[in-house]
């Protein structure tokens, strides 16, 4: 399975670190990595890594401004692509076609080559220009997965909460997984 990972300058850029490294755990996944200018920033600001270490998780990374990638090209087979965490500027030149970057052409592609795209946006409260940005590509088949915790679980930290959002975000790309805590797996539901 080849997934695309997209790091894009959102508050959250742990989410996007913490499903590379879940994906990095699979024997049978490739990742091809690329991290905006602001995703690059957000790392520096939000986590203790460095840029090479969230590097070192994936198999391949590509340069934002590398509109040459092999991600560039639908002829390139990927299966999906994840915008983890995604900002409402990227969100914005998907829905309008506006490829500027790797990050939105290969998302372009991905939409184009009819795969599947999974969106983590990250903004509030959401104007209502981010609301129609997100409908317009939910209509076409993107799923759209809001980092919002869960807590039927009883998360008790943190790290609870980024486990079961990204054991859904497994689910949605059809990874198994033991992150989520199911409802209906205990003895009390
Ligand atoms: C620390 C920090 C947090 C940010 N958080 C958000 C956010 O949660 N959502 C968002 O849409 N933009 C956020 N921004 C602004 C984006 O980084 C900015 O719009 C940028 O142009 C996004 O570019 P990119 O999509 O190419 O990464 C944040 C910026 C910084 C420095």
């Amino acid at each position: 399975m080849k997934i695309v990972v997209a790091i894009t300058g959102a508050s959250g850029a742990i989410l996007g670190v913490r499903l590379l490294t879940a994906l990095n755990e699979l024997e049978n996944v490739e990742t091809h990595l690329v991290i905006s200018d602001w995703g690059k920033k957000t790392i520096e600001i939000e986590t203790d890594l460095a840029l090479e270490d969230v590097v070192k998780k994936s198999h391949y990374y590509h340069d934002n401004k590398n509109l040459g990638a092999s991600i560039a090209s639908g002829s390139f087979k990927t299966d999906c692509m994840v915008i983890i965490p995604c900002s409402m500027k990227t969100l914005s030149g998907i829905s309008h076609g506006y490829s500027n970057c790797l990050i939105t052409r290969a998302a372009d592609v991905i939409l184009k080559e009819r795969r599947k795209l999974i969106i983590v946006p990250r903004e509030t409260p959401l104007n209502t220009i981010h609301l129609e940005n997100l409908l317009k590509l939910s209509k076409m088949g993107v799923e759209i997965a809001p980092f919002l915790p869960a807590f039927y679980n009883s998360p008790k930290s943190l790290d609870d909460v980024l486990d079961h959002f990204i054991g859904r975000v497994l689910d949605q790309l059809g990874i198994e997984n033991k992150l989520v805590k199911r409802w209906g797996e205990n003895q009390n539901n």
